[in-house]
């Protein structure tokens, strides 16, 4: 069976009564995502680096009647574990669970031959791509274990699947974060109700395609509003009994990256 479900026809109240935290849902296709979840039902909380994206976000989900979010304002490149904890005591004070996460905040760090790669941005890039996400997802494990149904969805990439010349840190977080993925969906399988899966949105015209491709025309990539599909499928429980997969969000490529 393919891992793509671009064709996935979501039901317009899907995701009713869930709590979705999505991270970096201030821009592109976490911002989509954010708002796509909210107009299928799901109270969304909405986490990131710049509070004046967010707070945008926030006015245009309530502009379209969808239920009321939260805000977390949050950089991961300098968050501490307290943070996290304290972010699962709210949370879990707000709502009494969680029942989603979308990973998706992520730094592209630079193009660059590994020999000029800086070390300095390397661990900037590694923090915010994965340490970061892994620290979070451990302080939310119990606010996430009391959802019937939890879904938490890591962002991938075409060179977390295969290594590609000049990717450096960018392409190596997304090995690990395949990597945590087959871990954690593994180790949390007897819980039957909490799901892991990396999925790869294959490129998609945002800002980090942008600065990954410069000269390509923007025109010929789908939009983050064009991959939904597979986002809402694997945050509702149609996804139900799926665990440590590797999804993509459309159908691959030959230059897909970033
Ligand atoms: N677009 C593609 O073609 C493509 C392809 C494969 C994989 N992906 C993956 O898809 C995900 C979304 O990418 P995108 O293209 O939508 O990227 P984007 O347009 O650059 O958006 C990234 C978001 O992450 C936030 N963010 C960055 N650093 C952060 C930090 N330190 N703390 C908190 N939030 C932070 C950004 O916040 P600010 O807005 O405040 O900067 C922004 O909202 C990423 O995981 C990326 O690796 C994208």
């Amino acid at each position: 069976m393919s891992s793509c479900r671009i064709d996935y026809q979501a039901a317009p109240d899907l995701l009713r009564d869930r709590v979705i935290l999505v991270t970096g849902a201030g821009d592109g296709i976490g911002k989509v995502a954010a708002m796509s979840f909210a107009r299928h039902g799901a109270t969304v909380v909405l986490l990131g680096r710049t509070t004046s994206k967010l707070e945008k976000v926030y006015d245009e989900i309530l502009a379209e009647g969808a239920p009321k979010p939260a805000i977390i304002p949050l950089n991961l490149e300098g968050a501490t574990l307290k943070d996290y904890h304290d972010m699962a005591e709210a949370l879990d004070k707000e709502f009494g669970r969680l029942d989603g996460i979308l990973h998706n905040a992520s730094l592209l760090g630079r193009i660059t031959p590994f020999v000029q790669y800086n070390p300095e941005l390397w661990e900037q890039v590694m923090q915010v791509n994965i340490n970061g996400p892994i620290w979070m997802t451990q302080a939310l494990i119990p606010v996430l274990e009391k959802s019937a149904d939890a879904s938490v969805v890591f962002t991938s990439s075409s060179v977390g699947r295969k290594g590609r010349a000049y990717w450096g840190a960018y392409s190596v977080s997304k090995f690990a974060t395949e990597g945590f993925v087959e871990l954690l969906a593994d180790e949390l399988e007897h819980l039957g109700t909490v799901r892991v899966n990396s999925l790869n949105p294959g490129g998609t015209r945002t800002a980090m395609r942008k600065s990954a491709y410069p000269g390509e025309d923007p025109l010929l990539l789908r939009t983050p509003e064009d991959i939904m599909p597979t986002y809402l499928w694997l945050m509702g429980p149609d996804s139900q009994g799926h665990s440590g997969e590797k999804f993509d969000a459309q159908p691959p490529k030959p230059s897909s990256g970033a």
